[in-house]
């Protein structure tokens, strides 16, 4: 199958050098990968090949890569300095002369000629989850299948290259290959079964620095082997997993480790033992220690078979509720990860609670780019704003630097084993996404997950001209696209934080009540008066799992940010908020308003017929038209449920059914 370059689609720049010549000593496969991309890049800018030597001319450009041991910029850091016909790019280790070539390309690309870049990644860990399963199918993969795994074998083609190219030219340095639900012979994928495409597949991530994981099944010393238990503190279930882990990490080279997901959603884990998440995930972490290996248990546990009725039990507390009493018993080599959101990946979620309150753990923020509740791909989306949020929200923990940014990358509790990652959104489209501008949200995330302080608006400038090229009409609509498609999306459907309202099991499309009599834990109480959970300490006391200032903010109707107002409290219809609306005439309007907004998105993209790439711009246009379609759906559906509900009619008199 063809499949498009992304954002590494170098265009032919209008001047060109006459000769371009590399100075680079290193060898080993990231400086074989560094000699490639450039020829690649060069051939395709400037149509001239670099000649690899450590002299030059004066006519030609001459690049100078420089790899000392002790670089104040570190292994995966760069400083990158251009002039005119000379560039030089230095760095600690070849990782980091690897990612300040791609940000040296970039600005060529860019037709800048002098610029001076440095740069340390914000965070250790910049992962990718993929949730691919080995009958090819993706979990919430929106984007055709897996290029990882058919037919229960494990694929590996020049496409891995290319994918393994475009996550490290954004600075993603660990992947983890297949779904956290692991099934079926997914099972095997630590055995000698998958090996040789396994080593393989490692070989070709190495070459571009990027350590591979696998999720792995906790039962699997019942399931493949041959145990009657998986109690971690059994001893033969220990020689299993001792036995086990230290073939695969001999086995294949450029292993990282392990992510876990455990009693979760019907996945197995140390509670059918009555042992902790710390049993669980400190044995594992014990074999994986001898090779450097981590282990990332997930903290998305939770009761998936409440019942409606009861109102006391609230989903939202559960991740701090079973992990806080554990703060300081995971080794050092156990890293918890953490949805962005107490819930999971909604269109707007106040911060996890646990990120404020462990403070002797390691921790990964864990956001999914595949838009699951968001859109799925169908819908653009562009997530990096709501990222930036989060990132930049205190949690007041006590120490100096308190932000999400600050915790996760080490820089609170001095910590290395701790970064972000990301539920990835690629398949085997030829797009690679899906809908096209989709791709924004994977380049942007590995750009904010190597540097914290990016704004949302510079990424997505950098990957239009990128990706569409340099035209300026292209860059302002496309940038307008992306900047106003989260708020959209959220105004178009659920309303105040309250979230859900989602067909079950698909999650897409409008269902009011489809998840409110179901056993997940996601209910929005509404009734002919008032709508919203009460999460403050009169009702599920969700808000004290905060820090003060945090816990008050929240619990306190006047200072509970407006945009999570449902998800903090139950409010009547007729609750004036700040901008003098009430909350049903904030509802109306907002899903008014959301659906023109989607009109106008499409009404943006019409204009660069010409512009862009035909097959781009076609494929697109069909997202967009059915975007626009839908988003009325959305209005329709929930402003008639609300008026049903409620009685009140709109003040602007508009169609309501
Ligand atoms: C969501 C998603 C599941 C997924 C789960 C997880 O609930 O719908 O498909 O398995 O998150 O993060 O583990």
């Amino acid at each position: 199958m063809t499949y498009t370059k992304a954002w590494l689609n170098y265009e032919k720049m209008d001047d060109s050098p006459e000769r371009i010549c590399v100075a680079l000593s290193e060898t080993g496969p990231i400086a074989d990968s560094i000699r490639r991309e450039l020829q690649i890049a060069f051939e395709a800018m400037y149509g001239v090949a670099p000649i690899f030597a450590d002299q030059t001319d004066k006519e030609a450009l001459f690049v100078t890569f420089h790899c000392s041991k002790v670089h104040m910029y570190g292994e995966e850091g760069y400083l990158v300095k251009a002039v005119p016909g000379k560039i030089t790019v230095e760095s600690g280790g070849q990782r980091g002369l690897l990612y300040g070539m791609f940000a040296m390309l970039e600005r060529l690309r860019m037709g800048e000629y002098a610029f001076t870049l440095a740069q340390t990644p914000s965070n250790p860990i910049r992962m990718l989850d993929h949730w691919d399963n080995l009958d090819g199918s993706i979990e919430r993969g929106y984007s055709g299948n897996s290029f990882f795994f058919c037919n229960e074998e494990v694929t590996v083609t020049e496409r891995i290259r290319d994918y393994a190219r475009m996550i490290a030219s954004v600075g993603i340095n660990a992947v983890c290959i297949n779904n956290v639900n692991v099934r079926g012979v997914a099972a095997e994928l630590i055995t000698a079964r998958y090996r040789a495409p396994l080593v393989q597949l490692s070989r070709i991530f190495e070459a571009y620095g990027v350590k591979l994981f696998l999720s792995l099944n906790f039962a699997s010393p019942k399931r493949i082997g041959g145990l009657d238990t998986s109690d971690p503190c059994d001893e033969r279930v220990r020689a299993f997993w001792r036995e086990r882990i230290a073939d695969v990490f001999e086995g294949i080279p450029n292993f990282g480790g392990f992510v876990v997901k455990a009693d979760s959603e019907g996945e197995p884990g140390p509670f059918a033992y009555g042992r902790t998440h710390a049993d669980g995930a400190n044995m594992l972490a014990e074999f994986a220690r001898p090779y450097g290996g981590i282990v990332i248990w997930r903290c998305f546990v939770y009761n998936c078979q409440q019942d409606w009725r009861d109102t006391k039990t609230d989903r939202a507390r559960s991740g701090y509720d079973n992990f806080i009493g554990h703060d300081g018993e995971f080794a050092d080599n156990v890293i918890l990860q953490i949805k962005n959101g107490p819930m999971d990946f909604q269109v707007r979620e106040p911060v996890h609670p646990l990120f404020g309150g462990l403070k002797k753990t390691n921790m990964m923020l864990e956001v999914q780019i595949a838009q699951e509740y968001t859109g799925q791909q169908r819908h653009v989306c562009y997530l990096l704003p709501m990222f930036h949020e989060i990132l930049n929200f205190r949690t007041f923990c006590g120490q100096e630097s308190d932000t999400i940014a600050d915790i996760v990358s080490g820089r609170t509790y001095g910590n290395r084993n701790c970064g972000m990652v990301a539920v990835t959104n690629t398949g085997d489209d030829e797009n690679w996404t899906g809908h096209d501008l989709a791709a924004a949200n994977l380049y942007g995330f590995g750009r904010l997950a190597f540097n914290t302080s990016l704004s949302a608006e510079d990424i997505a400038r950098d990957w239009i001209r990128l990706t569409f090229g340099l035209n300026q009409k292209v860059l302002e609509n496309v940038q307008a696209i992306l900047m106003m498609s989260w708020p959209a999306y959220e105004k178009y459907t659920s309303p105040l934080g309250i979230g859900w309202m989602v067909t079950p099991h698909t999650h897409y499309g409008p269902d009011v009540e489809g998840y409110e009599y179901d056993r997940w834990g996601t209910y929005h109480r509404a009734d002919h008066m008032g709508i919203g959970v009460d999460r403050t300490p009169a009702g599920t006391g969700y808000t004290a799992q905060y820090n003060e200032p945090n816990a008050s903010m929240y619990a306190n109707v006047e200072t509970c940010p407006e945009e999570l107002l449902l998800f903090f409290h139950h409010m009547p219809y007729a609750h004036v908020l700040k901008t003098g609306k009430t909350i049903i005439q904030h509802i109306y309007d907002t899903h008014f308003e959301g659906a023109e907004e989607a009109e106008r998105m499409l009404a943006l993209w019409r204009e660069l017929q010409g512009l862009v790439e035909p097959a781009s711009y076609m494929r697109t246009l069909a997202r967009f038209e059915n975007q626009a379609e839908h988003a009325k759906e959305w209005r329709d559906r929930i402003n008639t449920y609300f008026h049903r509900m409620s009685w009140v009619e709109d003040e602007k008199g508009r169609k309501i059914y």
